[in-house]
């Protein structure tokens, strides 16, 4: 399988397991990506890792050149494409640290650059996204979850959604009757623009807290951030057990 990219989110400024052998920050035609791409070895295999939101965190999901950063790991050579999404759980299958592989997708994000395909720098396409992320990609995802002994829930609706604030409760119930079982801020446009790309490109996503109105109260921070530090080590592993198997 072709050349494997790692787009760590919130949690993931680095992958742990990732041995650095260079980092470069290619030229792109739309600006600046998050932070220089990082070349490296995991479990003995070349792997390419960006993060997402750059150095210390500095990037709101809004403000993430996401057409830099998938232009830039295509032009690095990548060839599959892992978006590590750390994210809020709607449904009961859903609760805090769950890992989950998303197979569909709902966008309410608003005013980000979302397409190659803007008729001045490629021209207009309309590409088909009825199955939003890689089949073979999930399917080798979900296999490196049985490997690495991590259980994972293989289908989930991502909801996408603007940031940087949390969604009321009343979107939150908006988003379940719409479908959606998992709640993010970068899932999109990063999958599209993938797909433009002819990335194969999947979601890992875990789940730091209930989405709002689905827990105790309002959701607090110290909350997220325990959950987030218990998800590192099994999504590592996810991902080191994927490298090893390609
Ligand atoms: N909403 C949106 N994005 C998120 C959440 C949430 O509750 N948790 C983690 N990312």
């Amino acid at each position: 399988m072709g050349l494997l990219a790692v787009i760590g989110g919130s949690g993931f400024q680095h992958l742990g397991g990732l041995e650095v052998v260079s980092t470069e920050q290619p030229e792109t035609p739309f600006g600046p990506v998050s932070a220089p791409i990082v070349r490296g070895e995991l479990a003995g295999r070349p792997v390419l890792f960006l993060a997402r939101h750059g150095a210390g965190h500095r990037l709101p999901p809004h403000r993430v050149n996401y057409r830099a950063n998938l232009w830039a790991l295509h032009a690095c050579g990548a060839e599959r494409v892992v978006g590590l999404a750390a994210v809020g759980g709607i449904t009961a299958a859903f609760g805090p640290r769950v890992i989950a592989l998303p197979d569909q997708i709902v966008d309410y994000t608003h005013g980000r650059e979302h397409s190659f395909h803007d008729g001045e720098s490629y021209p207009v396409h309309h590409v088909d996204f009825t199955d939003p992320y890689c089949a073979p990609l999930r399917a080798a995802l979900r296999a490196a979850c049985a490997v690495a002994g991590v259980p994972v829930v293989a289908t989930a609706t991502y909801g996408a959604t603007q940031g940087p604030r949390l969604e009321t409760a009343g979107e939150i119930a908006r988003m379940e009757r719409d479908g959606c079982d998992l709640v993010g801020m970068t899932g999109m446009p990063e999958a599209v623009l993938a797909r433009e790309l002819g990335l194969c490109y999947a979601s890992l996503a875990f789940v730091v807290n209930w989405a709002a109105g689905k827990g105790e109260g309002a959701i607090a921070m110290a909350e997220i951030e325990g959950h987030l530090a218990h998800c590192t080590g099994p999504v590592e592993r996810i991902l080191a057990a994927l490298a090893a198997a390609a």
